[in-house]
């Protein structure tokens, strides 16, 4: 569906990926890596926010480089934000209506009963399954999700999870990005874990923890508790 060719980016001299090379199926996809592994670039290149210095990128045999986010979101990808981005002063219901017409998934993240409530006043947890409802309301055929668990409480944490556990069965492709570990391993299907702008793994998550590449660039920093 998506695959990534020697995809490069230099910030200044700073290299912050290293001819990364990936292929995304319709999957669950953890991508983790310290902070500063450069998760967050490769999302920006995959959604068009970023171009690349060099490599390509395929989403359904299309080379989609050069590409706006907003032609490509009318493709299919959808990427979410590390730092949630929703229309504060429009309520719940308000900032759907946006998008669609149709309310219906505001069940779906239990949110029906904030639907009057405007977006500033919700809680971390809801105010994050809103900008996900708000992603998947455009029909996504890749989900991609920048710490959507990040600044939350274990059971907020789990409630999205769970919610996005049954995205998956819809015939969305998700990528995860989070630099913790453990909060990834229910959810996805493989993991490829960045390091310094390389990728250093793909494969299963219970794998990863085994792998001694994996364990440098996770025990060698100061993110080993997750
Ligand atoms: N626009 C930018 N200009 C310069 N450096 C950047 C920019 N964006 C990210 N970086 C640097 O690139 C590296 C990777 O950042 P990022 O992709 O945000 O990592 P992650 O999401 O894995 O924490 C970091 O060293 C960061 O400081
Ligand atoms: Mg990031």
């Amino acid at each position: 569906m998506l695959r990534l060719i020697d995809i490069s980016k230099n910030f200044g001299g700073l290299k912050v990926l290293d001819r990364i090379s990936l292929e995304m199926k319709k999957e669950k996809l953890g991508i983790i890596g310290p902070n500063g592994a450069g998760k967050t670039t490769l999302f920006n290149i995959i959604s068009g926010f970023l171009k690349p210095d060099s490599g390509k990128i395929f989403f359904m045999n299309e080379n989609i480089i050069g590409k706006k986010p907003s032609d490509l979101a009318k493709l299919g990808i959808i990427r979410t934000f590390q730092i949630v981005k929703v229309f504060e002063n429009l309520t719940v219901e308000e900032n759907i209506l946006t998008i669609v017409d149709d309310l219906s998934i505001l069940k779906d993240f239990d949110l029906e009963e904030k639907r009057k409530e405007k977006a500033k006043n919700l809680s971390q947890g809801e105010i994050r399954r809103l900008s996900i409802a708000l992603a998947l309301v455009r029909r996504p055929k890749i989900l991609l999700l920048d710490e959507p668990f990040s600044g939350l409480s274990k059971k907020e944490a789990e409630k999205i999870l769970t919610i996005i556990n049954e995205i998956g069965g819809n015939g969305t492709s998700i990528a995860i990005v989070e630099h913790r570990m453990r909060e990834m391993f229910d959810a996805v299907d493989r993991v490829v874990v960045l390091n310094g702008g390389k990728l250093i793994f793909d494969g299963y998550p219970e794998d990863a923890l085994e792998n001694k590449s994996v364990r440098e660039a996770y025990f060698g920093s100061k993110y080993v508790k997750g």
